[in-house]
């Protein structure tokens, strides 16, 4: 089993350490734990797909330290990309432009774009400096499965796979980033995450463009059955009547269910999405250890991070 060590200032020390002589660290950012290595080391980044078990097609993220560093790995930037990394880095988004030479192929999966953020949360941005470097990292589970929002989640599916696990506790925003690239100068949305659309779009002062249908997977985002529990999901529309199971478990938005179910989880009392993105990912976790053998996962409201929640869902319940 993988060290598991607080979060702190020499805990960031020993993690940078294991990435820049190629190892494979497991640690916090604000919206899930990410399983990093050296972003420009092309055998570190091969150590992060056999760990997860995770198809070469399928690209990275690349995490920097600063906005000025991360400008850096593109080759070319427009305006309205200019525009959102001043008002969104750091923080839950995630920009997709043409590479610039550095970046290994095995990171971008051959393509000519990479994928590029800053993260906002501290231990991760430390690590990064201290690491001096780019970390590559995608969500620290095996591939297809469920996000880890704790450091716990990290150890139940990968356990012995990274050589270090930083511990920096509950992930503020519990789903992934929201990935954006452009074309036309308008930001396109290849999926919704941490950071709602229409912030991205106030901020771009044009309404985003739609993603062309590509035939290679742009994006395991794009892959449809995606982000599972081990259970099957159903989605259900909120108040709408589901006889009660002691077999099934219930991931409810804001009102608890009636009757005597297996296991139920309320997102949010407050029907605040925001909360409801935070709980998503733990509350899936427990409930798909629930001894369930269903899990009914209600309806939320598509907006804001409504819409990552139900790209989520949506992806769990794909069969
Ligand atoms: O919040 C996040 O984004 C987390 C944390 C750890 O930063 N990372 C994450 O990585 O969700 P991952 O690998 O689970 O998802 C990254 C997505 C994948 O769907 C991948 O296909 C897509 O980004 N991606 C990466 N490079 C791309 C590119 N050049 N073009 C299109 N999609 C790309
Ligand atoms: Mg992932």
């Amino acid at each position: 089993m993988a060290k598991t060590l607080k979060a702190g200032r020499q805990s960031i020390q020993k993690a940078a350490a294991v990435i820049k002589r190629g190892g494979v660290v497991a640690f916090p950012t604000e919206t899930v734990y990410g399983l990093g290595a050296d972003g420009l080391n092309p055998e570190a980044c091969a150590r992060i797909f056999e760990i997860k078990g995770r198809p070469r097609f399928d690209p990275l993220i690349l995490h920097e330290c600063s906005p000025a560093r991360a400008r850096r790995l593109f080759s070319r930037i427009p305006a309205a990309a200019e525009k959102l990394m001043a008002k969104f880095w750091p923080g839950p988004l995630t920009l997709v432009l043409p590479k610039a030479r550095a970046v290994p192929d095995i990171v971008t999966a051959g393509l000519k774009t990479v994928a590029v953020r800053v993260p906002a949360n501290r231990h991760a941005l430390a690590l990064i400096k201290a690491a001096g470097r780019p970390v590559a990292a995608p969500s620290a589970n095996r591939f297809g499965r469920l996000s880890p929002t704790t450091a716990a989640h990290v150890r139940k599916q990968l356990g012995a796979g990274p050589d270090l696990i930083l511990d920096g506790g509950r992930t503020a925003i519990g789903v992934e980033s929201t990935i954006i690239t452009f074309s036309g100068g308008r930001p396109v949305l290849l999926r919704p995450g941490g950071l709602p659309l229409e912030e991205i779009e106030r901020a771009a002062g044009v309404p985003a463009g739609r993603a062309a249908r590509a035939k290679a997977p742009l994006a395991p985002g794009c892959l449809k059955k995606h982000y599972a529990p081990r259970v099957r999901l159903e989605i259900v529309e909120p108040g709408a009547p589901v006889r009660p199971s002691a077999r099934a478990a219930y991931l409810a938005f804001s009102r608890r269910p009636r009757g005597a179910w297996a296991a139920v989880k309320v997102l949010s009392r407050s029907g605040d999405l925001r909360e409801a993105a935070a709980n998503l990912f733990r509350a899936l976790h427990l409930l798909e250890n629930s001894g369930a053998g269903l899990i009914y996962a209600e309806r939320v409201p598509p907006h804001g991070l409504g819409r990552a929640i139900m790209d989520r869902l949506k992806r769990a319940s794909a069969r």
